[in-house]
């Protein structure tokens, strides 16, 4: 069974095949127009997914090798994202479907960014899921397939949305979370002391009193000391950053784990990317005895890869869509707690 994905909920327009066994194509166009404004913006993110959208999916065909008529079924994300960008997928894949005579599928990305990780692995359910990217930072408990209840959630800023403001703040462009990994890799973690919020309480996360303290932290020096900070000590700052998002982010992880008893931790999202998250979570699950499941990098940030393969499952379970399906822009929770 062949599944063409389709995603574009955010900045990225992305298309894939896939068999049930194997990824036959991968496409990603990202879109660069929002750089300048250091954020994405709305509207012109849905006029690029519009532009690029036809070619994307083309070069999805023609990387697998595959023609339209053989594919089964059409998978795009349907929510939650920025309406105007969910609306060009689903559009584009409704009349695909109505063009080639097949089934449309709509997907969650939440489900398909935890979907991402079986791409290449299978791991076990129950498990907890740990979704990490510029919108979402939330924990999950997967009790089956296509099922997440949620646990834990932030109760400001996603920690992606904290990597890339505090990168705005010390002058690295947008998005500022593989530049911080990157740089962090180099420098001392323990250089810097800034607060990891909420760690006494529960499963919420919370990152703006993070972003607020690498603030005062840069206002309160004078302009030729924050000039040197910036210039010699830049490594150590955002390996002391990363290391306050990330301690957070691990330590919940862990006592998610050990409230729901189980042996299975996924993390997902475009943060899950990142190498001293990867690095500490490694450490905590051999630690725990769990299993651990990272998508690769290249599947952590958005794609469609996760869209396809999500889409496969729902195929095995009939979970067919057709044109009345919706995008919605906010999570529908309410479908999930059960
Ligand atoms: O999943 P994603 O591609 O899009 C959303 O659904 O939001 O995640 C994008 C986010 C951005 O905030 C970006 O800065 C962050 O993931 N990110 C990273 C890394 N790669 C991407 N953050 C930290 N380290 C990374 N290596
Ligand atoms: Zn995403």
């Amino acid at each position: 069974m062949l599944i063409l994905g389709i995603e574009s909920s955010c900045d990225e327009t992305a298309a894939a095949i896939y068999d049930g066994a194997r990824l036959l194509s991968n496409v990603v166009a990202s879109q660069k127009d929002h750089i300048e404004f250091g954020g994405i913006v709305p509207e012109l993110a849905s006029r690029a997914h519009e532009r690029v959208i036809w070619e994307t999916v083309q070069q999805a065909l023609d990387d697998a090798g595959a023609d339209a008529g053989e594919i089964d079924a059409i998978a795009v994300t349907e929510g939650p994202g920025l309406m105007g960008s969910l609306l060009v997928g689903l559009c584009f894949a409704k009349g695909l479907s109505v063009q080639w005579n097949k089934p449309v599928i709509g997907v969650n990305h939440i489900d398909a960014h935890i979907y991402a990780a079986f791409i290449d692995a299978k791991p076990k359910l129950p498990a907890i899921a740990l979704v990490v990217s510029g919108g979402h930072t939330q924990i999950f408990h997967v009790p089956s397939p296509l099922n997440h209840l949620l646990m834990g959630n932030t109760r400001d800023d996603a920690a992606g949305e904290a990597f890339d403001k505090i990168g705005k703040m010390i002058g690295l462009p947008y998005p500022a979370g593989p530049a911080i990994d990157q740089l962090a890799t180099h420098g001392n973690p323990g250089f810097y002391d800034f607060p990891r919020a909420m760690m006494k309480k529960g499963l919420d996360f919370s990152f703006s009193g993070l972003k607020t303290s690498v603030l005062y932290f840069l206002e309160k020096m004078k302009p030729e000391e924050k000039e040197r900070v910036l210039s010699d000590h830049m490594n150590d700052l955002c390996a002391s950053i990363s290391a306050a998002i990330t301690d957070v982010l691990i330590y919940k992880l862990q006592r998610a784990i050990k409230q729901a008893g189980v042996k299975s931790v996924i993390i997902a999202g475009g943060v899950s990317a990142n190498r001293m998250l990867r690095r500490k979570a490694a450490e905590m699950a051999e630690k725990q005895g769990v299993e651990l499941h990272i998508p690769n990098p290249e599947y952590c940030t958005d794609n469609a890869a996760m869209i396809a393969v999500t889409g496969w499952f729902k195929a095995q379970q009939g979970l067919y869509d057709d044109e009345r399906l919706k995008p919605y822009a906010r999570h529908q929770w309410e479908k999930y707690q059960k």
